[in-house]
């Protein structure tokens, strides 16, 4: 099966931020889009499922439009439902999933088909879920890293977008590895978003080529 890149033409890619908690992948995403590494793309929203998440005074100290929609106790598909109505009403072309701790409904995956990007802090398909760098520790695998992968109706289970690996130390422990894996998020979340944003890509099966 092969999918269409995105292809937003001369204007820029508009990103919708979808973040629960502290945000530093989403800062990461803004400070490389200020300084010029991510060409071709802005962030249109934010929006935190959770009101107290250090993403949202971020997002407001920048000036960005931001939308807190809090999930808990409330329906999946209602919640979603909500901030679909939100992206749309600020014409995002890609959601980027940025530390948001919950599952997303089929309903909300379809309505921007391989338009999610997620950032896993491991290396797929190794360790999806919770906790993945305290997974790689307790495993002993000596390599580890994050990936960005689009989103699709299973748990970190998307076509594979940008990979990037570090050694584990024997001194590390899930703690520090995930403060070094961290590191290599805010490069490669930029970098892949950059890709998508080009436009340059093809995707056939399970495979993200560039072009
Ligand atoms: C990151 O480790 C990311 O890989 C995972 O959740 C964490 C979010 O961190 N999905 P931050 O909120 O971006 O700092």
């Amino acid at each position: 099966m092969s999918s269409a890149p995105l292809k937003p033409g001369a204007n820029p890619l508009r990103i919708g931020i979808l973040l629960s908690g502290r945000g530093s992948n989403f800062l990461a995403i803004a400070e490389a889009i200020s300084t010029g590494k991510l060409k071709g793309a802005e962030i249109a929203v934010v929006i935190s499922n959770v009101a107290d998440a250090g993403g949202v005074a971020k997002a407001l100290e920048l000036g960005l439009p931001c939308h807190v929609f809090v999930s808990k106790g409330r329906a999946r598909q209602e919640h979603d439902a909500e901030m679909i109505g939100c992206l749309w009403a600020h014409g995002v072309d890609l959601v980027c999933l940025a530390g948001y701790m919950r599952l997303l409904s089929k309903a909300f995956v379809a309505a921007f088909p391989n338009r999610i990007l997620n950032i896993h802090p491991s290396l797929l398909p190794a360790f999806p879920g919770l906790d993945a760098q305290g997974q790689a520790i307790e495993y002993g695998v000596k390599v580890a890293g994050c990936t960005v992968h689009f989103v699709d109706d299973h748990l970190d289970h998307g076509v594979i977008v940008a990979q990037r690996a570090i050694p584990v130390l024997e001194s590390d422990d899930a703690h520090t590895l995930a403060q070094r894996i961290l590191v290599e998020e805010h490069i490669a979340y930029p970098e892949a978003i950059g890709l998508v944003a080009s436009g340059d890509y093809e995707v056939r099966g399970r495979r993200f080529l560039k072009r």
